[in-house]
């Protein structure tokens, strides 16, 4: 787009990797509208970069499981720039309770964390109940579809418009033990959001059973992994409804913030690497897929 300003939003943006994606985004001229639930958490986040002589950073409060706040932040975007360039959809919930104290007594190796084969180790220290799975559900993935459904008529008002949604490894099909589900999940052709629902009730409902082992649902965080899975699904739905947009997934690493209780490896500088190239992506780019970290991966 030349020299022409850009304008994105960032959910969940007062922390982790969403204040990196938001401070790189800035860095290279985008003028950034850094979202948070947390008024207060927000506005500190956002002086901090205008500190740091990013002034092209601006805060607005966005809780992504509150219809009307998302009203508020569309029609801030609408009044104040008439258009909407990039949305990275980073806020995001772990689905789980956990006893912090203990999960680092486990000491958890974090090669076993990322194959997944620490499940039943963890399971002494996290639990999914309804409630956690619920608000995981809600945020990351009816908060994504709803922020996005909110911010496309303004998307649709620009000449290269991008959307980045954050994943995770735990969103690749072949994590998902259910044969018959993986293969709806899959089939791009077919997929619709009415699908994605059905299977998300579904998912619920097993797990007030306490029926998801047996189901085939995955284990290594429940529910986080089927709303992150649901989201790449949506993910293709849009990239193909859109098909002038650049809109992709992206797993961003495993990465040292609060959502892992620091588990993780990386650091932020890298964790939003894969955000920022595809938020920046040229036009004419890929859409429509799945990328681990800044390469293009399998569903
Ligand atoms: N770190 C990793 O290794 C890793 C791996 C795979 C995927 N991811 C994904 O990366 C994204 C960012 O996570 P992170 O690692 O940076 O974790 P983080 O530091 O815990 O950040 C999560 C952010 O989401 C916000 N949030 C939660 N619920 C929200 C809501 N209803 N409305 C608005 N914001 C909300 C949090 O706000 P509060 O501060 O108010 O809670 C926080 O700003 C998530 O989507 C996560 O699933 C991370």
């Amino acid at each position: 787009m030349g020299d022409v300003c850009r304008y994105a939003v960032v959910t969940g943006a007062n922390k982790g990797i969403g204040f990196e994606t938001v401070k790189q985004l800035a860095k290279s001229g985008v003028t950034v509208i850094l979202t948070a639930r947390n008024e207060k958490r927000g506005m500190k986040a956002t002086s901090l970069l205008n500190e740091q002589g990013l002034s092209n950073v601006v805060f607005h409060q966005l809780d992504v499981q509150d219809a009307k706040s998302i009203e508020s932040l569309a029609k801030f975007v609408q009044t104040q720039y008439g258009r909407l360039d990039i949305l990275v959809n980073n806020a995001g919930a772990s689905g789980v309770v956990v006893d912090e104290d203990v999960l680092r007594a486990l000491n958890v190796d974090p090669v076993d964390w990322l194959a997944g084969k620490a499940v039943n180790v963890i399971q002494v220290a996290m639990k999914t109940t309804y409630e956690s799975a619920k608000l995981c559900l809600d945020t990351n993935y009816y908060g994504v579809k709803n922020v996005t459904e909110a911010l496309l008529p303004l998307l649709q008002n620009s000449p290269s418009a991008r959307i980045v949604n954050v994943s995770s490894l735990r969103s690749e099909l072949k994590r998902v033990p259910n044969e018959e589900r993986r293969k709806e999940l899959g089939d791009v052709e077919n997929l619709t959001e009415d699908k994605l629902d059905k299977i998300l009730q579904n998912f619920l409902h097993d797990l007030k059973q306490d029926a998801l082992e047996v189901n085939g649902w995955q284990m290594m965080l429940p529910a986080y992994s089927i709303s992150k899975v649901s989201l790449n699904a949506y993910t293709r739905i849009l990239a193909r409804k859109y098909p002038k947009m650049c809109i992709n997934c992206v797993h961003p690493g495993y990465v040292n913030t609060d959502i892992n209780w620091h588990t993780g490896t990386m650091p932020v500088e890298e964790g939003a690497e894969g955000s920022v190239m595809l938020a920046l992506l040229p036009d004419g780019g890929p859409t429509g897929c799945y990328f681990d970290r800044t390469v293009v991966d399998e569903f």
